[in-house]
């Protein structure tokens, strides 16, 4: 039983698999509830952020990152370390905020460490702060998470109630607070400077960059803006220091989440180190269901995989899965251009309609895979494809512009078949044309 959903009020989690073979980000997570602050302590918890705040200096921590070559978790996959010395170059005040929208599809990872181990993430906010020199930090989530949000505000409360938020924490001269605000359904506002416009409640248009966030972020002041995941890793490498460069491989160290949907036994979020390959990950996921045949993998809508990719990394080299680790498995009985379909249809409804190129560009390519769906489509359409899909990120602002192809364009590239035998009126999966 979740005591802490009861009192609050919230319906139990839907069961899903959530499984680990190196137990870190995910120690306390695997169970089906709220881990609440005592329990959090009881397993080792916050005694990361008091060795921080008295045994380590802000650079002590900040070096102990930069080594620990941790890249951010909400896609860019840039170097966390890296970004926070950036930051410290510009005047304070300074402000830190966590990025929780969480909307990509097939994407649910941080989502379980919210509803299951607030506390790992408010930890890694306060040791990020102190490092960073931030005494205010915001998690912006998603308005789709309610119950989220819920849990984050009685959690904050719970660390404020035990000293760890507030004023001078543990009796040291380091003051932070969090506040929780909740988006309003828009995938844009995931993209940090449209996060922080509409934090400030503008419209969550993205911003020209650079200037940068560390630069010019929240309120125009030098802002750092992470990840859930990326953040709760911070504990971590605090708790283990230099051992932290024993897990995984080199270059990669550390926990990744992998939250895995479509055609597997076992969906859910699984956690391991990155020199596990995309096939062994789905077999971690029990391989796929009813032992069909493996067709293709969508990384959340940002990109395509297909059998010959099957023994690639899951990690951050230019070979390797990169981004949320979104993954997303169709079989033998899909069709590539019915999912793609979905995707189009993803980008269409959330750009943001600042750039022409991203704003007609979405509205065109859906138009034309709905034409190879029906099986109207003419080989001039799919030239006019390849046209859209290459021109959409050049005038474009933002990633979601640079994204909102590349799904298209991988397909087109490793599944050109397909689009040939729609052509033909044959959708090899059979599922079109209906
Ligand atoms: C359209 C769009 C949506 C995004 N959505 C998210 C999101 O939901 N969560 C997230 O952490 N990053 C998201 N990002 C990436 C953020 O802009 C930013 O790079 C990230 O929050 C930085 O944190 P990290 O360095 O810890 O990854 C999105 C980017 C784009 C272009
Ligand atoms: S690229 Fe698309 S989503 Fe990004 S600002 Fe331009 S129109 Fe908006």
């Amino acid at each position: 039983m979740d005591r802490i959903r009861e009192r609050l009020g919230l319906p139990n989690l839907p069961e899903i698999y959530v499984e680990s073979n190196i137990n870190l980000l995910l120690r306390r997570a695997k169970e089906n509830r709220t881990v609440g602050i005592e329990e959090y302590i009881n397993t080792g918890g916050y005694s990361a952020l008091e060795k921080a705040l008295k045994r380590m200096t802000p650079e002590d921590i900040l070096v102990l990152v930069e080594e620990s070559t941790l890249r951010g978790r909400g896609g860019a996959g840039f170097p966390t370390g890296r970004k926070w010395r950036f930051i410290l170059m510009n005047p304070k005040p300074r402000y830190l905020i966590c990025n929780a929208d969480e909307s990509e599809p097939g994407t649910f990872k941080d989502r379980i460490i919210i509803e299951r181990d607030p506390h790992l993430l408010i930890e890694g906010m306060i040791i990020t702060g102190y490092t960073i020199g931030a005494e205010e930090g915001y998690i912006y989530i998603r308005g789709e998470y309610p119950a989220g949000y819920k849990i984050l505000e009685y959690a904050i409360n719970e660390a404020r109630e035990h000293g760890f938020l507030g004023k001078n924490i543990l009796g040291t001269d380091f003051s932070f607070d969090i506040k929780v605000y909740r988006g309003a359904g828009a995938y844009i506002c995931g993209e940090e400077t449209a996060l922080i416009e509409s934090l400030e409640g503008k419209r969550g248009h993205p911003r020209l960059k650079p200037p940068y966030p560390p630069q010019w972020g929240l309120y125009g002041r030098p802002t750092i803006v992470n990840n859930v995941e990326t953040l709760s890793n911070i504990p971590i490498i605090v708790t283990y220091g230099r051992y932290f460069m024993n897990i995984g491989p080199v270059g990669f160290f550390g926990p990744k989440l992998f939250p895995i949907s479509g055609k597997v036994e076992r969906p859910g979020v699984y956690e391991s180190t990155m020199d596990i390959t995309l096939r062994e990950l789905i077999e971690m996921a029990g391989g796929i269901k009813g032992g069909r045949k493996f067709k293709a993998v969508f990384s959340g809508a940002l990109g395509v995989y297909g059998e010959k990719d099957l023994d690639i990394p899951m990690d951050y080299s230019p070979k390797g899965f990169g981004g949320t680790g979104t993954t997303i498995v169709l079989d033998e009985t899909d069709c590539i251009i019915d999912s793609l379909l979905v995707i189009a249809n993803f980008f269409h409804h959330e750009s943001c309609g600042k750039c022409t190129p991203c704003r007609v560009g979405t509205y065109e390519q859906l138009n034309i895979l709905k034409k190879f769906k029906e099986g109207t489509a003419t080989r001039k359409d799919l030239d006019y494809l390849k046209h859209i899909a290459k021109n959409i990120p050049i005038g474009s602002i933002c990633g979601l512009g640079y994204s909102a192809p590349q799904a298209i364009v991988d397909t087109l590239e490793k599944f050109h078949k397909e689009f040939e035998a729609h052509l033909e009126g044959k959708c090899p999966a059979g599922v079109c044309f209906k």
